[in-house]
């Protein structure tokens, strides 16, 4: 077994194990993926501070998201079809985050079901919604995250329609998936995965399946599920899901200060700054550019949590230091799942936290909270100057 020591070393892993259909969906950006590439490559216009001779011992990274408790300021994102990386990769994912005390998010889009994975935690987890057009499977989509007692409601606010990716397109994404020679010959070289597929609880979308009238298998469910995202979403729309919910409310989706304007005014507890992983809009700057201005925006207003590119500790810890309360990770836990299940997504947060600790160490930093700008170099330019 190779030796991990960072998050690339579990891509490489992941993209050996994981049918080609299942990476590549993960593994894209819309268009031309200029976001999706940006998302990364920004954090590293951002250089840290290096102290010296400073106490260092005792330190901790412990924090609270949304008034929760967290030994890292550090959530796995909702990410679709994670059971498809994975044989029940939802209820390995939340084992995993529970175990570490980070949160967990699951996915309106997610292979177990909510109560699946609220069954084989026992823990209260996050629960993200998309906005569909079916008011009333929205309302119950509510009502099941309640029952569930999920802790917090992630409304996504930047997928009523679809960014184009092209390769899910070309590979004709679907779980399972559809039987061509194609993903056969693909499949033959993946038994690995395939093995554990067979045993798994459910290889469909298990809050769509039989929770929707007229879609019991995935034959229409493809159809139903692009015709679903409801495009007349608006703040109205979003303040009356919010009252439904009555809870701990994160938008998620927020790239502009005039809507984290209004996600505050609206009195969500928290917003995230996301571009989807670069899923979405390509051509839109990516999170951590934006983050310093819609901290200047609503910072001392609402709770500020940021994804999109984070691939380690340092590029939280530059997030935190900017600002954020905190943030979520999407592909980097997607990697761990998909090379070595359970074990590779609190690997992935192993290392993240490693790395968070030991940089915090070098910048001459006890604490999470007491990141700041002072730890950072940031080029004069970084927002950009956009006419
Ligand atoms: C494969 C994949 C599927 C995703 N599915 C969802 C989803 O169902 N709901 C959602 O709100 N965001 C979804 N996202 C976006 C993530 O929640 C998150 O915003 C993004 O992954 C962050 O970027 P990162 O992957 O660079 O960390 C998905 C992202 C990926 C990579």
């Amino acid at each position: 077994m190779a030796v991990i020591t960072n998050i690339e070393d579990l891509k490489r892993i992941y993209e050996r194990r994981v049918p080609r259909m299942f990476y590549d969906y993960a593994e894209s950006g819309s268009w031309t993926e200029q976001t999706f590439r940006e998302n990364s490559s920004d954090f590293d216009l951002i250089r840290l501070r290096q102290r010296v001779a400073v106490d260092m011992s005792g330190r901790s990274t412990a924090s609270q998201m949304v008034g929760q408790d967290v030994a890292m300021p550090v959530a796995l994102a909702p990410v679709g079809l994670t059971g498809m990386q994975n044989a029940d990769g939802e209820i390995k994912a939340a084992r995993a985050a529970n175990e570490f005390g980070v949160p967990f998010t699951l996915s309106t889009m997610s292979i177990n079901s909510i109560e699946e994975v609220a069954e084989a935690t026992g823990r209260p987890f996050w629960f993200q919604l998309y906005i569909m057009r079916d008011t009333d499977y929205t309302s119950r989509l509510i009502q099941r995250a309640k029952a569930a007692k999920c802790s917090a409601l992630v409304i996504t606010l930047d997928l009523q329609i679809l960014g184009q990716r092209h390769k899910d397109l070309k590979n004709g994404l679907s779980a399972p998936p559809k039987l061509t020679p194609k993903t056969i010959a693909n499949l033959m070289t993946k038994w690995a995965w395939g093995i554990e597929m067979l045993g798994a609880k459910r290889r469909n979308f298990g809050n769509i399946v039989g929770h929707v009238h007229g879609v019991s298998d995935t034959a229409n469910l493809g159809a139903w599920t692009a015709e679903q995202f409801d495009p007349t979403l608006d703040w109205g729309k979003v303040a009356k899901l919010m009252e439904q919910w009555d809870g701990k409310v994160i938008l998620k989706g927020i790239l502009d200060a005039e809507d984290a304007k209004m996600a505050a005014k609206l009195g969500a507890d928290a917003i995230v700054v996301s571009n989807h992983g670069g899923r979405q809009l390509d051509g839109a700057l990516s999170s951590i550019r934006v983050l310093p201005e819609i901290m200047d925006a609503v910072g001392g207003d609402i709770e500020v949590h940021l994804d999109s590119g984070i691939r380690s500790g340092q590029d939280v810890l530059k997030a935190l230091a900017l600002g954020a309360k905190g943030t979520m990770i999407g592909r980097a836990f997607v990697y761990g799942l998909g090379a070595m299940g359970q074990a590779g997504v609190t690997k992935a947060l192993e290392v993240i936290h490693r790395e968070l600790d030991v940089t915090m160490a070098l910048c001459g930093e006890k604490n999470v909270a007491n990141l700041g700008s002072h730890n950072l170099l940031v080029p004069e330019d970084f927002g950009g100057r956009w006419a």
